[in-house]
C-alpha cells in the first residue's frame, strides 16, 4: 500500500539545533566536571545525531553507550508499552551517567529506561532530551536538560523520523499530510 503523502515544513533549523547543543554541552560540563568517567548512553534509534553532535562538545573523559527500546513503530501513536531491544554493554556500577533521548512524549520511554539505568546503580544519573511535547506526557517525567519544547506535532530530522524516513535532515521539521 502507498503510503500518505506528506511535506516536511522546518520547524527548528540545522544553525538553531548548533546553538543549542552548544549550551547545553557547556552546562553538562559544569554538571560533570572533575567526573572520573561519564557514560553517555544513547536512546536508539533517534537521538544517534544528538548524541554525537553533543560528545563533540563536551571536555569530559566520555564514554557512550546504546540502549534501544521499542516505540512507534511505522504508526504516529506511541505504544504504551515499552521493550527493550538492546540493553547496555558497559558497566554503569558507580558511574556518572547521562542518558540521551530524542523526544520525550507521552514520557514512557525515559521513565522506563531511567528505571532501568538506575537499577544498575550508577552514582549519578542525568537526563537529557533534545524534544520535549509536554502536551502529550501521560507519566508524571522530565529530562534534566531539554533542547527545545515543541508543540503537539510530529516531527522529523536530525536522527529522528517517521517510518524509518527523514533521519538525515540536518534540520528538524514537521510532517504534514498533503491530500493526493
Ligand atoms: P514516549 O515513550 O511516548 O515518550 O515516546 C518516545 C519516543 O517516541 C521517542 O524516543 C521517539 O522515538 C518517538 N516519538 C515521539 N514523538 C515523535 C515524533 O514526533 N516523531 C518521531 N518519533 C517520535
Amino acid at each position: 500500500m502507498p503510503k500518505r503523502p506528506y511535506v516536511i515544513e522546518e520547524m527548528i533549523s540545522a544553525k538553531t539545533i548548533a546553538a543549542r547543543v552548544e549550551d547545553l554541552s557547556r552546562e553538562i560540563h559544569d554538571e560533570f566536571e572533575g567526573t572520573d568517567k561519564l557514560v553517555v548512553v544513547g536512546l536508539l534509534r533517534g537521538s544517534f545525531v544528538f548524541i554525537a553532535d553533543l560528545v563533540r562538545e563536551l571536555d569530559l573523559p566520555v564514554e557512550v553507550d546504546f540502549i534501544e527500546a521499542s516505540s512507534y513503530g511505522n504508526k504516529t501513536e506511541s505504544s504504551r508499552e515499552v521493550r527493550i531491544l538492546k540493553d547496555l554493554r558497559g558497566e554503569i556500577a558507580g558511574r556518572d551517567v547521562l542518558v540521551v533521548e530524542d523526544i520525550v512524549d507521552t514520557g514512557h520511554t525515559l521513565k522506563h529506561v531511567i528505571g532501568l539505568v538506575n537499577a544498575k546503580g550508577p552514582k549519578r544519573l542525568k537526563t537529557i532530551a533534545l524534544l520535549d511535547k509536554p502536551s502529550r506526557r501521560e507519566v508524571d517525567i522530565s529530562a534534566d536538560w531539554i533542547g527545545f519544547e515543541i508543540p503537539d506535532e510530529f516531527v522529523v530530522g536530525y536522527g529522528i523520523d517517521f517510518a524509518q524516513r527523514n533521519r538525515n535532515l540536518s534540520y528538524i521539521g514537521k510532517v504534514r499530510f498533503t491530500n493526493e
